[in-house]
């Protein structure tokens, strides 16, 4: 058995999934090259057959990514395929990755099919995809929940045909480490041509044991290949989390006995950005990637640290990207040493014209602010902080006043659809009132399910980062502003999330 362990990405697909995190080809294009950087196996990035905007992704990564192999996820069905097929036509490496569910439940209730037509299409759909690319990945869905007997057959039966990988997933996340495990193991043992396969873990996070029911599918069961997400993004619960899952096969190296290939040094910079790209903040004590991570807050810990670095630390905070945590630049820095660090941090603009935009904006942010963080740059050229031509709305000035026992006023002048426009509202804090205030000419007829503010950089000097999630007839989006100003940001994150629904509207109405 190999000890290499693959780390498959599904950040893009999966993680996309979650409600509110649906990123456009742009952000998916930016956080490719990020995985790349991070240098993962294999990333699913998107689910061909499911959107044209989601075949264009993935054809976008596949031109883009060269060192990585690329694969679109496809339900058992011809279309599916043939559209994954064709979005990987231009990657160097690809991969199709097609599912079927073998649970009596979801046999029954979902697909309306017996057992013997799930395993004729699953054996149909790996042939019809080993015909367009030699790397295939079969998965059968809810598999933890399956019946043994059944699912030994469909697994031998779809490796006969030629899956090179077979994914086990805990699609619900019922699972427990050590059944887990065993339910792996098992299926190795009795799936009478395992060895010709590499066997996959795929565990959802609802219990809290996606890392756990992984490791353990690899260290008892065998599995060589892990399927994860950075930040553990996912439906619900999410999904297993690529940083905790690779630090503890890394830095537990004498229990699982595994390599991996991927360069920790870029875990952090993959984090923060996945986060300000979606929205979804990370918890300050998030094993790896939490801002406390490494924090030692208690004196006997500190007084231990100082005397010898693993009294209290089982990994180096270096080693995940925290060092690269650093002052970059500020006022006086000029426009090479901003285009230095865009580079340095993977950040390709499209033009001239837009690099020019950034670095206004960078002075503009350094006039306010004396130190400016990599994060402060994220932040700068992040999608939601991009005026893009057919966005509806966009703030031109905001001002407000509040004073202890007065009611908060706020006076937005914005542009909807390229017209500009002055609301003034009341509300309980200022940034309800600038909200409100927006209101008054959108009229969204939004809901608002999350507000939330993030401090970009720690300090009261530091940017908010204010994430927005609205919800609309059934979708969901985020909107991320950024500012100095915490009211500010609120109102550019709102503006986005308004711009998001009105693309997303028109996205539908295009399509028919
Ligand atoms: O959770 C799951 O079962 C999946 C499959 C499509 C692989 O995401
Ligand atoms: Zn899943």
């Amino acid at each position: 058995m190999s000890d290499r362990l693959i780390i498959f990405d599904t950040t893009l697909r999966d993680g996309e999934q979650s409600p509110g995190a649906s990123m456009t080809r742009d952000e998916k294009l930016r956080i490719a090259r990020q995985l790349e950087r991070l240098k993962v196996d294999v990333m699913e990035a998107g689910f061909a057959a499911s959107s044209p905007g989601d075949f264009d992704a993935i054809q976008a990564i596949a031109h883009a990514v060269r060192d990585v192999t690329v694969c679109s996820l496809a339900r058992a069905m011809e279309r599916d395929i043939t559209l994954a097929a064709d979005a990987l036509q231009y990657a160097k490496n690809s991969r199709i990755h097609v599912f079927i569910s073998t649970s009596p439940l979801h046999m029954a209730k979902k697909l309306c099919m017996t057992p013997d037509q799930v395993l004729e299409q699953a054996v149909q759909s790996v042939r019809l995809a080993k015909n367009r690319v030699s790397d295939v990945e079969f998965s059968a869905e809810d598999a933890y929940r399956s019946e043994e007997d059944f699912l030994c057959r469909v697994i031998e039966a779809v490796i006969h045909e030629g899956a090179t990988t077979v994914n086990m997933p805990d699609t619900v996340g019922y699972a427990i480490p050590a059944l887990y495990g065993n339910f792996i193991q098992r299926l190795r043992e009795r799936v009478p041509n395992s060895d010709k396969a590499i066997w996959s873990v795929h565990c959802h996070n609802d219990l809290g044991m996606a890392v756990a029911n992984s490791l353990a599918g690899v260290k008892i069961g065998g599995a060589r290949q892990v399927e994860c997400t950075i930040n553990g993004l996912g439906e619900r619960a999410g999904n297993c989390s690529l940083e905790e899952v690779v630090m503890a096969v890394r830095t537990r190296r004498d229990y699982f006995g595994l390599d991996v290939g991927v360069e920790t040094t870029q875990i952090l910079a993959a984090s923060r950005l996945v986060s300000q790209t979606t929205g979804f903040v990370v918890q300050p004590n998030k094993a790896v990637v939490g801002a406390n991570a490494f924090a030692h807050a208690s004196g006997i810990h500190q007084d231990g640290i100082m005397k010898a670095r693993d009294t209290y630390e089982i990994m180096r905070a270096e080693d995940v990207g925290w060092s690269a945590n650093k002052i970059v630049l500020g006022k006086l820095s000029g426009r090479n040493a901003f285009k230095q660090r865009l580079l340095e941090l993977g950040i390709q603009m499209d033009s001239e014209a837009d690099t020019n935009a950034a670095f206004a904006k960078f002075k503009e942010l350094a006039d306010r602010k004396s130190e400016i963080f990599d994060e402060d740059i994220l932040a700068l050229v992040s999608e939601d902080n991009v005026a893009h031509r057919h966005d509806q709305y966009a703030l031109v000035s905001l001002s407000q006043h509040s004073e202890t026992g007065e009611t908060p006023q706020a006076t937005v002048i914005m542009t909807m659809a390229g017209k500009e426009v002055t609301g003034s509202a009341n509300g309980n804090g200022p940034v309800d009132a600038s909200l409100k205030a927006i209101e008054i000419h959108a009229k969204s007829g939004a809901e608002m399910v999350l507000y939330s503010v993030n401090a970009i950089s720690g300090s009261t000097e530091s940017q908010a980062e204010v994430t927005v999630r609205l919800q609309k007839s059934g979708r969901v989006v985020n909107g991320v502003g950024d500012d100095p100003d915490i009211v500010v940001a609120s109102a550019k994150a709102y503006l986005s999330a308004l711009n998001k629904l009105q693309n997303q509207a028109s996205r539908v109405a295009a399509q028919g």
